[in-house]
């Protein structure tokens, strides 16, 4: 039997002397505050276990790993538009690139990019009556974690400094793509992307598509189904224009985030979870990925 405790321990260990760390990400002013030191990793096993090294407990800026989530939500809500709205491609581009939804008359290439992210926002203000609290309420019921929150400063200094996705939302409203106002679909945005957590609470939360659908209550949140369909996104599109990277390094489906988070599962096992604040050239985390790689090396537990 695999001892996970001494893997992951011994993989955190090792990594965390590299003296390549990446890069904190900046051009969110407040998330420059990180330190490149922190590094934890939590692994929850669906059999109840759970094993875990370093800052797994600290809670941080899970950012890009969020447009999971809200995209589970709007699936959920079976919203006939959505996959006429937003593609199901994997980009080849970085995420907050423009030039590919001009090309494509504002049809984003998937829901995990900023554009597609903002798309699906968009339909999450449509369908909830008070978007920010309903959309964190779904969050902490799927975590079954009641002290889940936003982090307001990280929303505002996004907005100060969101000159990319307010390009990006402009766009997609001149092709008829939003159909809130760009503001209100962006402040949406922003606190999505400042939901605070640690890597325990995000791999709690994430154990809902591990398990076809139902959370760590064992309560159904989406159909089988979706969750299929959810990580297949996540596997094809999760990194950006790393993702062929992340399925050759790693092979499980995954999300990262520029607070330097990703999260990994492989379906009826486990769900796993990194946060190294120090990015790759690629805006994922340098470490997160690194672990990643050496755990199902090592355990050669994959998709494949
Ligand atoms: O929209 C942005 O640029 C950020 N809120 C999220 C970007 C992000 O996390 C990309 N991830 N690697």
């Amino acid at each position: 039997m695999l001892d996970f405790n001494t893997i992951i321990n011994n993989i955190h260990n090792n990594l965390k002397h590299n003296v390549v760390k990446g890069v904190v990400a900046s051009y969110i002013p407040e998330l420059s505050k990180q330190d490149v030191n922190s590094f934890g990793i939590f692994m929850q096993h669906m059999d109840g276990r759970t094993f875990q090294a370093g800052d797994a407990e600290v809670p941080f800026s899970i950012q890009s790993i969020s447009k999971v989530l809200s995209l589970s939500k709007a699936i959920a809500f079976e919203d006939n538009n959505l996959w006429t709205r937003v593609d199901v491609e994997p980009s080849g581009n970085p995420f907050n690139h423009l030039s590919l939804l001009e090309l494509e008359n504002g049809i984003p290439r998937n829901p995990l990019i900023n554009a597609g992210a903002i798309v699906v926002a968009d339909i999450l203000c449509s369908q909830f009556k008070n978007p920010k609290e309903d959309f964190l309420q779904y969050v902490r019921d799927i975590a079954n974690d009641q002290t889940i929150t936003y982090n307001y400063k990280v929303a505002e200094s996004e907005r100060l400094t969101g000159f990319n996705n307010f390009a990006a939302a402009n766009l997609l409203k001149s092709f008829d793509n939003l159909n809130n106002d760009v503001d209100v679909v962006l402040d949406f945005y922003f606190h999505q992307c400042a939901l605070e957590m640690t890597c325990a609470q995000i791999a709690k939360t994430f154990y809902v598509f591990a398990n076809s659908g139902k959370c760590i209550n064992n309560i159904p949140h989406i159909t089988v189904s979706q969750a299929k369909r959810i990580n297949a996104i996540m596997l094809t599109c999760g990194f950006y224009d790393e993702s062929g990277e992340f399925a050759f390094e790693v092979g499980l489906p995954g999300k990262s985030g520029v607070g330097g988070g990703i999260v990994a599962l492989l379906p009826n096992h486990f769900v796993l979870t990194t946060w190294a604040p120090g990015l790759n050239a690629k805006g994922n985390s340098l470490l997160g990925m690194q672990a990643l790689e050496q755990f199902t090396t090592q355990t050669n537990l994959s998709v494949f």
